[in-house]
């Protein structure tokens, strides 16, 4: 078999066959194939797309390129959550001990990843001594003992997605939607949960802009799954606007404690809600979605979700006072107030704007290099469709540098409008796909 067939044949619009697919991924991760030839590649399926049954057999040639976890030394039905990302998304959080006091384990591998803020293990890293430098047995104990454990990605989980994401990157092949659900979906598959739950995002500061592009994405990983053995749901949420108001990594873990005490921001405790109980149901905790949200919901009211996430720190070396007293958390040295130009509604929040306000504090990862500072953020005053005054507050910047602060300030004034009339209400969750269960 030669590479240049393969790219030959996908340029002229063929379909790959199961053992083409097996021999580039095998080809590429061991060096044989080189960058050039993996780029000419990748380039003809953007502009020649994959069929479902080759989107399916690279998603398995890719997660079968490292370890697979083998999660069977975990009591119970193991299910894995995953967002396609965007702005203030600090739904694993507040997610995980929830679903953890319902009774679901949680073993689960995150990442930092590059972005307006760090992913879930920066912000987890908010806590004074937190670390994710779990071993295996550590990992399996932990989520043995407590219900929930949380470790960094390992070189060994899809080596394939690794490389050839990077290298899609850097070749503009990033957006094709067979690329990415594989992408995605080989890792979720390697990580070795029994059911996955998907949170694809949908709007301006969404990798997926339009709806019906989500919805693509979100059935062809539905798919995936399905065809793998594991069952999976998927449900598309509005990422018009940030989630939630607070963006930023130690700001996100503040509003994520606030969300376990029962006085969350509405949207993201309904997400978490909606997440929670398809992982209830998935993992058999619930018959209903009724059921599931009423569990959830108790875990909130009597602590336990609370507690849980305490443990869960405290188990993986951090200070857990601070569940309790969030004043322990990073703090910015300095606040400055965006206030509104014009009285009326907020009609508009531009979500990558918002994001990119945290990147210029300081908040997220230019390169994989950058050194990431929890402390700093914005914390929104206003969401959309709220009524607003003439110089009252839209948004508070927290900052360790009076010039950025100001930028950041200059940026998310222009990311908003404020209009007249009042804007129509967009729906958070927009569909689910891949259920089957009743209300
Ligand atoms: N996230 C991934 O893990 N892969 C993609 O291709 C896009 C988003």
């Amino acid at each position: 078999m030669r590479m240049y067939d393969i790219i030959l044949k996908k340029r002229n619009g063929g379909e790959l066959s199961e053992e083409e697919i097996r021999f580039f991924v095998e080809g590429y991760t061991s060096g044989s194939i080189p960058d050039y030839q993996a780029s000419a590649l990748m380039m003809a399926v953007y502009f020649q797309k994959m069929t479902e049954r080759e989107t399916a057999a690279l998603t398995m040639a890719m997660a079968h390129s490292g370890d697979m976890l083998d999660l069977t030394a975990i009591r119970g039905v193991k299910v894995d959550k995953h967002s396609t990302g965007g702005v203030g998304d600090k739904t694993s959080l507040a997610l995980t001990p929830m679903v953890a006091a319902c009774g679901i384990p949680v073993a689960k591998m995150s990442g930092r990843g590059l972005g307006h803020t760090g992913g879930t293990i920066d912000k987890l890293e908010s806590f004074p001594g937190f670390t994710t430098a779990l071993s295996r047995e550590q990992f399996i104990g932990n989520v043995n003992r407590i219900g929930i454990a949380i470790m960094g990605q390992t070189a060994d989980l899809a080596p394939a997605d690794k490389k050839l994401y990077a290298l899609r990157d850097v070749t503009a092949t990033v957006d094709n939607l067979s690329l990415i659900a594989s992408s995605i979906m080989s890792k979720k598959l390697a990580a070795g949960a029994d059911a996955i739950v998907l949170d694809v995002k949908t709007g301006s500061g969404a990798f997926m802009k339009e709806e019906q592009d989500a919805r693509a994405l979100a059935e062809e990983m539905v798919k995936i799954g399905t065809r793998a053995g594991r069952k999976t749901v998927a449900v598309i949420s509005d990422m018009d606007q940030p989630l939630g108001y607070a963006v930023g990594n130690a700001l996100e873990v503040k509003e994520a404690i606030e969300t376990l005490r029962g006085r969350g921001p509405a949207d993201f405790t309904e997400l978490c809600l909606a997440l929670g109980s398809r992982m209830l149901l998935a993992g058999g905790k619930a018959e209903t979605e009724k059921q599931a949200r009423e569990a959830l919901e108790k875990a909130v009211a009597d602590g336990s979700a609370l507690e849980k996430m305490a443990e869960f720190v405290e188990a993986q070396g951090g200070d857990s006072r601070a569940v309790y007293d969030p004043s322990l958390l990073p703090k910015a040295d300095l606040t400055l107030q965006v206030a509104s130009p014009a009285e009326g509604y907020v009609s508009r929040i531009v979500c990558d704007e918002v994001g990119m306000c945290s990147l210029l504090l300081g908040g997220g990862r230019e390169t994989k290099e950058s050194k990431i500072d929890l402390s700093v953020g914005l914390v929104l005053c206003k969401k959309v469709g709220d009524p607003v005054k003439r110089g009252e507050a839209l948004a508070v910047i927290h900052a360790n540098d009076p010039g950025r602060a100001e930028q950041a300030a200059e940026r998310f004034l222009a990311a908003c409008r404020i209009s007249e009339k009042e804007p129509a209400k967009r729906p958070l969750i927009r569909a689910v796909i891949g259920e089957a269960h009743p209300a």
